[in-house]
C-alpha cells in the first residue's frame, strides 16, 4: 500500500480509500450486509485505513455496516463521513442543509450510527447557499473545540467556496470527482488545493464502475442503481468509448494488471492526489484495487490515455 499526508494534517492516508455509498444497498442497487463487512475487514488487512461514508447514504445505514466491519479497529482508522445532505421523504428529494441547528443533531446521530467517540474528518457534503459560511464554520469549529470531530473537510466546492469557507477555519481536504472521462477538476480545483495546501480525495475512480469495462450493450441495473441515470451507461457512450477502453486494456495486459488497476492508477499518478475512495460492494473488488497500488504507468502511457479521455467527453 502506498500512504500519503493529507493536506497539512498528521493523517497519512492508504492512498486506496474504501467508499460507503454503495454499501446498505439503497444506490448501487442491491448489497449484502455480511458481504460488505468482509469487504471492510479485507480492506483493512490489505492496509487501507481511510473509511469514507455519509450520513445519508443508504439513510446511515452505511455508517451502521461501516463501523460493524471496522470493529474494535474503528478507533485507530480514519474515519469519514459528511454532513450537509438530507432526504425530504414527502417529496422523495434530497436537500442541502448546513445550518448550525441541523450540523448539531447530524453530528450525533453520526457518532451514534459508528460508535466512534471522534470523527477524523468529518466534510461538508454539498455548499447550502441558504446558510452562510460564517454559521456553518463557526458550528463546525465548536465540534471541533468539543473534541467531536478531528479535522474538517469539504466536497463538491468550486474554488470561490473553498476561498469563501477557508475564511473562518481550516478546510484540510476537498473530495472532487476524477478520472480519465472526468478531468475537469484539473482546472480549477487541484489550483486551489494546491494555493490552500489542502489534500485532494479523488471519487469515482473508475467512473461508477464504467472504466472497468465489464459492462456491455446487454448490462442490466437494478431499479435503485444510481447508473440508470449515469451519462457513462448509455449505448451512445459505450460506443463512443471503445477506443478508451481498448487502450486500458492493452497497457493492463502489459503490467499483468487489470482495466481497473490501470483506470484508478490513472488517478493516483497525477501528483495533486492524495487517494482515490472507490465505491466497494465486495471483498474481491477492494482486493482488484488495492492492486493499483505499489507501481506506475509510463508518462507516455498516462498521457495517451489523458488524450483519449479529453476527445471523448469533448
Ligand atoms: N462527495 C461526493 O459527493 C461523492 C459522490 C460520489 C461518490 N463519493 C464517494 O466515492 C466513492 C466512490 O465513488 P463512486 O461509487 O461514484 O464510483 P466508483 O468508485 O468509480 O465506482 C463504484 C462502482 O464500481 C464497481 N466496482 C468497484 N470495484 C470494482 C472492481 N474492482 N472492479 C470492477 N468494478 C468495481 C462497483 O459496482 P458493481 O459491482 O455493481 O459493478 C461500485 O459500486 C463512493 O463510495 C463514495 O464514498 C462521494
Amino acid at each position: 500500500m502506498e500512504y500519503k499526508r493529507l493536506g497539512k494534517t498528521n493523517l497519512f492516508v492508504s492512498r486506496i480509500g474504501f467508499g460507503g455509498l454503495a454499501i446498505g444497498g439503497f444506490h448501487y442497487g442491491k448489497t449484502q450486509d455480511k458481504e460488505s463487512i468482509t469487504a471492510i475487514k479485507k480492506a483493512m488487512n490489505l492496509g487501507v485505513n481511510f473509511f469514507d461514508t455519509a450520513d445519508i447514504y443508504s439513510f446511515g445505514k452505511s455508517e451502521r455496516i461501516l463501523s460493524k466491519g471496522l470493529g474494535k479497529k474503528r478507533e485507530n482508522m480514519i474515519v469519514t463521513t459528511k454532513v450537509g445532505m438530507r432526504w425530504n421523504k414527502k417529496r422523495k428529494k434530497s436537500y442541502y442543509d448546513l445550518s448550525p441547528d441541523y450540523i448539531f443533531e447530524a453530528i450525533e446521530k453520526s457518532l451514534s450510527n459508528l460508535k466512534i467517540k471522534k470523527i477524523t474528518l468529518y466534510q461538508i457534503h454539498y455548499p447550502d447557499l441558504k446558510t452562510t459560511a460564517l454559521d456553518t464554520m463557526e458550528a463546525l469549529n465548536e465540534l471541533k473545540k468539543g473534541k467531536k470531530i478531528k479535522y474538517i473537510g469539504c466536497s463538491n466546492f468550486t474554488p470561490a467556496e473553498i476561498a469563501r469557507y477557508q475564511r473562518y477555519g481550516r478546510i484540510e481536504s476537498i473530495q472532487v470527482p476524477y478520472n480519465i472521462l472526468d478531468q475537469k477538476a484539473e482546472k480549477n480545483i487541484f489550483p486551489a488545493c494546491h494555493r490552500w495546501q489542502m489534500g485532494v480525495i479523488a471519487f469515482s475512480p473508475i467512473a461508477q464502475g464504467f472504466l472497468s469495462g465489464k459492462y456491455n450493450e446487454k448490462t442490466k441495473f437494478n431499479k435503485n442503481d444510481r447508473r440508470n441515470k449515469s451519462k457513462y451507461f448509455t449505448l451512445k457512450f459505450l460506443k463512443r468509448s471503445k477506443p478508451l477502453l481498448e487502450k486500458i486494456k492493452e497497457i493492463s495486459l502489459r503490467y499483468k494488471k487489470t482495466a481497473t488497476q490501470v483506470a484508478i492508477r490513472w488517478v493516483l499518478d497525477n501528483p495533486n492526489v492524495t487517494c482515490i475512495i472507490i465505491g466497494v460492494k465486495t471483498p474481491k473488488e477492494i482486493k482488484e484495487a488495492v492492486g493499483a497500488a505499489g507501481w506506475r504507468l509510463s508518462k507516455k502511457e498516462r498521457n495517451e490515455l489523458t488524450r483519449i479521455g479529453k476527445k471523448i467527453i469533448s
